[in-house]
C-alpha cells in the first residue's frame, strides 16, 4: 500500500506534459497540448492535455484522465504500479505502509499464486519438450501443424497421465500446495494430493499482461470432455477473461479491431496465419464484462463463431451485448461446416482476409438470418419474426442505422412502417426514443449541462449557486452523478486526482472531456448558462412525464413495467413541484 500522502507528492512534482512527452510528440495549442493518440489509429490530432489541469483526455477515442491513468493505460500497469514508476522518475522516494496482517496475507499468498502457475506452466512446458511421456502430445502437436514457435507463444504444455506430477513438481519447488488447491490445479483427498490435469494438452491461460492465471486442459483423442479448464479461484474469473488479449493487444493498438473466436484451437489457427487481433473467449458465453473489456481497446469487434447453431446463437447474443454497449460489430460468416480452424488450415490467410472483408453489421446479419429459418410467407410467421426482432431493434443506438434498419425490415417483411412501429408498442419509447423525439433540445442541454460543468470548477460563484439550488435541479444524468462528485470533493482536493475515483467508463470521459478544455470559459457569464440549464432541465422533466404517460396508456395496469413507469411519473412530478 502505498501511503496516500506519497501519491499525493509525487501527483504535485510531476508535470503531465512531460509524463506525455516521453511516449510522443507534444505540440503547444493555445493553452493545451495536442497529439497523436496513442490509444487509437489517427492522423489528425485530437489528444489534449491541459497542463494547469493535469488533465488529458482524447477527443477521438474518449481516453482521458490524469498523469497516473496516462501511465498505466500505455504501460498496462495497476494504480500502484503507475505511482512507483511515476515516482521513481519525479525522485519520490516510497517507503510503503507497513500492511496489516491481512494485507500482507493475501499479498503474500498473491505471489505464490503467480509463482505456483508458472511452476506449473513451466513443468507441463517441460514435460512436452523433453520427456519421453510428452512423446503423444508432440505426435498431437505435428500433426495439427502446430509449429515449435507457436507452441513456445502459447506455452503449451502436457499433462502426463500420472496421478501426482505437478504435486511433486510444486512440492519440490518449494510451493505451498494449499495454494495450488485454490487456483484448482491440484486436489486433496484422504489418500493425499493428486494433479487436476491428466493426459492433457495443455494451454495456460494469460492475463492482458501476460501472467498465468489458469490452465485448459485438451484431449488429445475423442474423449470426453474435450477440455477441462481450471475452475473460478482468486486470479481467474472467466467471465472476464479473454484468452489471447496479451497476444492481441500490439496489433489491436495500432488501430485494428478484436475478432472474437470461441476456441483455443481457432485462436491459435488465426494466430498462426499472422491475424494477430484475435481473442477467444474460454468455454463460456460473451459477457458484459468480457465486451466492456473490448470496448476498452478495439473499436469494432468482428465474431467469428462455428457455422453450426450453437455458433449462430452465440453470434445472436453477443450482438445484443455489442448493441447494449455501443460497439459496431461484424459477423464474419464461414462456409457451412467449418469453424476458423479448419477454415484455415483448407484456405490462406488471403482467402480469410476476403472473408473478413464481406463481415456483415451484426444487425443485419440477424435479420437475415432470422428471414432464412423462418420464412416470412404468412401473417403468423410475419409475427413472429417481428417479434424477435423488437426487442433486439430496441436496442440500435444510432439513429440512422435504426431508421435505416427499419425500412430494410418493412422491405424484407412485406409491412409497412406503420404497421412495425404499432407492433414496437405504439407509444411504447424507450429512454433513447424519448431522447431522440426530443432530438435537437436533448442534444443541446447536454451541451448546456457540459458548460455548467466546467464552470462549477472555475467560477466558485456557479459553485456555490448550484451547491445551493440542489445539482439535481441543473443536472441529469452521468452530469449528476459527477457534479454530486465535484461538490462533494474538498476544495483542496486536486481536480485531476477525482479522474481516479470515478469508475464508470462513459462517466471518465465525460469528466476528462469537460474539464480537459478550460480556455473558453473566462468569457462565459456562468449565470446565463446556469439559467439555460435550469430551463432546459424543467422542459426535460415535463416532457418526460408526458412520454411515460403515453406509455402507460399502451400497458396492462398491474404489470410490472407499468408499476414502474408509474412510480417514475410519481417521482418525477414531486420533484418538479420542487422546482
Ligand atoms: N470448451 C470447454 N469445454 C469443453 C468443450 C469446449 O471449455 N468440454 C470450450 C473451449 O474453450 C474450446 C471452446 O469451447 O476451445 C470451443 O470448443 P471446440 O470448438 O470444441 O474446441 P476447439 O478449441 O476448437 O478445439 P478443436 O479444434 O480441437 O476441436
Ligand atoms: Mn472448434
Amino acid at each position: 500500500m502505498i501511503p496516500e500522502e506519497k501519491v499525493r507528492e509525487v501527483a504535485e512534482r510531476l508535470s503531465i506534459v512531460e509524463v506525455v512527452s516521453e511516449y510522443l510528440p507534444l505540440r503547444r495549442a493555445g493553452s493545451n497540448f495536442l497529439g497523436l493518440c496513442p490509444f487509437h489509429a489517427e492522423k489528425t490530432p485530437s489528444f489534449n492535455v491541459n497542463p494547469a489541469r493535469e488533465i488529458f483526455h482524447c477527443f477521438g477515442c474518449g481516453a482521458g484522465g490524469n498523469a497516473f491513468s496516462f501511465v498505466m493505460k500505455i504501460e498496462g500497469l495497476s494504480f500502484p504500479e503507475a505511482v512507483k514508476l511515476l515516482a521513481r522518475k519525479s525522485g519520490v522516494e516510497i517507503e510503503e505502509r507497513q500492511l496489516t496482517p491481512a494485507e500482507r496475507k493475501s499479498q503474500d499468498e498473491h505471489v505464490q499464486f503467480l509463482r505456483i502457475n508458472d511452476l506449473t506452466t513451466a513443468y507441463y512446458r517441460s514435460v512436452l519438450l523433453h520427456s519421453a511421456e510428452g512423446e503423444p502430445a508432440r505426435a498431437y502437436l505435428g500433426n495439427r501443424s502446430v509449429e515449435p514457435e507457436i507452441s513456445e507463444a502459447y506455452r503449451l504444455g502436457f499433462a502426463p497421465d500420472r496421478r501426482d506430477g505437478l504435486v511433486k513438481h510444486l512440492r519440490n519447488n518449494g510451493a505451498d500446495l494449499e495454494c495450488a488447491v485454490k487456483l484448482g490445479i491440484v486436489r486433496k483427498s484422504d489418500s493425499g494430493w493428486y494433479d487436476l490435469f491428466r493426459n492433457r494438452l495443455i494451454f495456460p491461460i494469460r492475463d492482458a499482461r501476460g501472467q498465468v492465471i489458469a490452465f485448459a486442459g485438451r484431449v488429445l483423442d475423442a474423449s470426453l470432455p474435450k477440455y477441462i479448464n481450471s475452475p473460478e479461484s482468486p486470479l481467474y474469473h472467466k467471465s472476464s477473461v479473454l484468452f489471447g488479449l496479451d497476444m492481441a493487444l500490439p496489433s489491436v493498438r495500432t488501430g485494428n479491431a478484436i475478432i472474437i473466436v470461441e476456441g483455443y484451437f481457432d485462436h491459435l489457427a488465426l494466430y498462426r496465419a499472422g491475424v494477430q487481433n484475435v481473442v477467444a473467449t474460454c468455454g463460456t458465453a460473451l459477457t458484459a464484462t468480457h465486451t466492456g473489456l473490448i470496448k476498452r481497446h478495439a473499436e469494432r469487434v468482428y465474431t467469428l463463431f462455428d457455422s453450426d447453431n450453437a455458433g449462430k446463437k452465440a453470434t445472436i447474443r453477443s450482438m445484443e451485448l455489442f448493441l447494449e454497449q455501443r460497439i459496431p460489430a461484424y459477423v464474419v460468416a464461414l462456409p457451412s461446416g467449418d469453424d476458423p480452424d479448419s477454415f484455415l488450415t483448407q484456405h490462406s490467410a488471403e482467402d480469410f482476409a476476403a472473408l473478413r472483408d464481406k463481415a456483415r453489421p451484426a444487425f443485419e446479419y440477424f435479420v437475415h438470418s432470422l428471414l432464412a429459418e423462418t420464412p416470412p410467407d404468412s401473417v403468423d410467421s410475419k409475427v413472429r419474426i417481428i417479434d424477435d426482432i423488437v426487442p433486439r431493434f430496441r436496442k440500435i443506438a444510432d439513429l440512422v442505422e435504426r431508421d435505416l434498419y427499419e425500412k430494410e425490415i418493412c422491405r424484407l417483411l412485406g409491412i409497412t412502417v406503420h404497421a412495425f412501429r404499432k407492433r414496437m408498442g405504439g407509444g411504447m419509447l424507450s429512454d433513447r426514443d424519448a431522447a431522440s423525439t426530443s432530438g435537437k433540445t436533448s442534444h443541446t442541454f447536454d451541451n448546456v449541462q457540459d458548460t455548467l460543468l466546467a464552470l462549477l470548477m472555475y467560477y466558485p460563484e456557479a459553485r456555490s449557486k448550484i451547491e445551493q439550488t440542489g445539482p439535481e435541479t441543473v443536472f441529469s444524468g452521468d452530469h449528476l452523478e459527477i457534479a454530486r462528485l465535484l461538490l462533494s470533493s474538498g476544495d483542496d482536493t486536486v481536480l485531476s486526482r477525482l479522474a481516479e475515483i470515478i469508475e464508470k467508463p462513459e462517466q471518465k470521459t465525460l469528466f476528462s472531456r469537460i474539464m480537459v478544455s478550460d480556455g473558453y470559459l473566462a468569457d462565459i457569464e456562468w449565470l446565463t448558462v446556469f439559467d439555460q440549464c435550469r430551463r432546459s432541465h424543467e422542459k426535460k422533466q415535463v416532457s418526460s412525464i408526458k412520454d411515460i404517460a403515453s406509455r402507460l396508456a399502451v400497458l396492462d395496469a398491474g404489470s410490472e413495467e407499468y408499476e414502474l413507469l408509474l412510480k417514475q411519473a410519481d417521482s418525477l412530478r414531486t420533484r418538479k413541484s420542487k422546482l
